[in-house]
């Protein structure tokens, strides 16, 4: 369900395109990420082979795009 408002002072645990899916358009000032290093921590948290990494990674910035107000940080 998509949120409304955004809340406050909270963080939200899961993947972040379905998180990011739930959240209204341009309701983000700033956006950090950390993204997985491809499959080289496989051991660590799993990962993606890097055939497949733009494919994984795409659909993710779209939805930072969207989610990102006029600030666009
Ligand atoms: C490079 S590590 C982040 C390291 C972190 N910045 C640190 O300083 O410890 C990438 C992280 O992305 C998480 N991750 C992988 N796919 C994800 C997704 N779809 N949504 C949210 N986090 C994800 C992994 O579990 C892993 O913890």
């Amino acid at each position: 369900m998509m949120e409304k408002t955004l809340p406050v002072n909270k963080i939200i645990f899961g993947d972040c395109q379905t998180v990011l899916q739930n959240l209204p358009d341009n309701c983000v000032d700033l956006i950090v990420t950390s993204p997985p290093y491809a499959d080289s921590r496989k051991n660590t948290y799993g990962g993606i082979h890097p055939d497949n990494y733009v494919e994984w990674f795409l659909p993710k910035t779209t939805q930072f795009l969207r989610v990102l107000s006029e600030l666009k940080t």
